[in-house]
């Protein structure tokens, strides 16, 4: 099969998979939800197993043998399933391979804040080539294909802001489930930004805050401590959009980085100096 026939069949299996698993979820977000906790802070609902295990099915009808790197641990899941960071070496990364996220937004989800998402990446020999975050409560599809553009519900070409100036910027960011072991950098950071900025906001999911920077609603985002699949479709729409992404001190950011700082481009040399504690040098 040709290269271009493949990853047609990879954007159609992806793009069915998003939109199966959030019409599940939204068919779920009225009803009480069944709650388990992962940690202190950190809930999974029955919804992100049934949506994971929709996504999975379908991915494995067209692609039985495509590598999974997917959020929740189920039983039943023959894939990689719920590998994390420490557990997922780059050594052993398939050639092909899907990173899910089947509901980012779980805390949103579980409280009736509407503010959600699926989101899946898909990787050739460790280069996303592809990726989906659906919002279903809007309807809105964001999909990238690496060197294709970004784009919005097919049709609309997604464009990064053209906002090149911190004291105009609105800026996102999320704080991961170990927020209380790392309260005071991350204060310090929040700080920075807000006393640089227009306006920060927590929306609570970071797959469409990438998203968002992707469609030019927000100049910027940063998060520490994010998983693989939080970011996996996220990094290729603001990238495809022509956005920045890197970590918070400039370097090339991968899905395993340990923190990621995201931008319209114009902006991230600024950002990169707050995030990194260096001083900020402007241009005349
Ligand atoms: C979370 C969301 C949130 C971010 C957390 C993530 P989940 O993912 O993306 O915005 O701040 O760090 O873990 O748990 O809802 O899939
Ligand atoms: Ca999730």
């Amino acid at each position: 099969m040709k290269q271009q026939d493949f990853l047609d069949q990879v954007r159609q299996v992806g793009r069915q998979a998003a939109l199966a698993a959030g019409a599940l979820l939204k068919l779920n977000y009225e009803k009480p939800h069944e709650l388990t906790m992962k940690s202190a802070i950190d809930p999974v609902t029955e919804s992100d197993f049934a949506a994971q295990k929709t996504i999975i099915n379908l991915i494995r009808q067209t692609f039985p043998d495509h590598g999974i790197l997917a959020e929740e641990k189920m039983e039943t899941e023959v894939g990689e399933g719920a590998k994390g960071r420490d557990s997922a070496s780059q050594e052993a990364t398939p050639t092909y391979r899907w990173v899910i996220d089947p509901l980012d937004g779980t805390v949103n989800f579980a409280h009736g804040f509407p503010m959600f998402c699926v989101s899946i990446g898909f990787e050739a020999a460790g280069v996303m080539e592809y990726g989906v975050v659906y919002e279903p409560l809007r309807d809105e599809l964001f999909e990238a294909m690496r060197g294709g553009g970004a784009w919005l519900n097919r049709s609309k070409r997604l464009k990064v802001s053209g906002v090149d100036r911190l004291n105009e910027a609105l800026v996102a960011t999320g704080f991961p489930y170990d927020i209380r072991e790392r309260l005071p950098e991350t204060l310090e950071r929040m700080g920075k930004v807000l006393a640089s900025s227009q306006g920060l906001r927590r929306a609570g999911s970071a797959a469409l805050d990438l998203a968002y920077v992707a469609a030019g609603r927000m100049d910027a985002f940063f998060e520490e401590n994010l998983k693989p699949w939080d970011t996996a479709a996220g990094i290729l729409l603001v990238m495809e959009a022509g956005g920045a992404v890197s970590t918070f001190t400039g370097e090339p950011y991968t899905i395993f980085s340990d923190n990621i700082a995201s931008s319209n481009g114009v902006l991230h040399r600024d950002i990169v100096a707050l995030l990194s504690r260096k001083r900020i040098i402007r241009s005349p």
